[in-house]
């Protein structure tokens, strides 16, 4: 089934929600070439563009989380994207053989993944960023 961006999934970062979005289309993009038999391709060819374009979008929220957030809320939060990028390697590399198998493996793992993660994760961060954006217009105003 394919992911649908929903409302529910809107962080209030308009950057970030905007790449969330990019992220959606390209697990997608994977699912369709699944759902027409165009495995062995969707790993050569969607694949890759996926998790390229995922580490971009790790990078700018670890740049957003660099003076913004608790040590403690950052070093969860790149522990999950570093999880992940091992985990898409494991799956694709180690566990499966068989081009079919592995897209159905991929495909479970990154939906679940990344709507778990912009859920509780990336919402926290959302909630750093805009409380200090909050205090920064409160104290020119004041
Ligand atoms: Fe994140």
């Amino acid at each position: 089934m394919l992911l649908t961006w929903n409302y529910s999934l809107e962080t209030g970062i308009r950057q970030i929600d905007q790449q969330h979005r990019k992220l959606i289309e390209l697990i997608n993009e994977l699912e369709i070439a699944h759902e027409n038999g165009r495995n062995a391709e969707a790993l050569k060819n969607v694949l890759p563009r996926l998790t390229a374009y995922a580490q971009f979008h790790f990078k700018t929220e670890e740049r957003l989380m660099e003076h913004l957030t608790s040590s403690t809320h950052k070093a969860h939060h790149i522990s999950e994207h570093r999880k992940f990028a091992k985990e898409v390697i494991l799956i694709e590399t180690v566990d499966c053989v068989e081009p079919t198998k592995t897209v159905v493996r991929l495909l479970d793992y990154l939906k679940s993944w990344l709507v778990n993660h912009i859920m509780k994760t990336d919402k926290e961060l959302a909630g750093y960023i805009l409380t200090r954006g909050r205090r920064i217009v409160d104290k020119q105003h004041s």
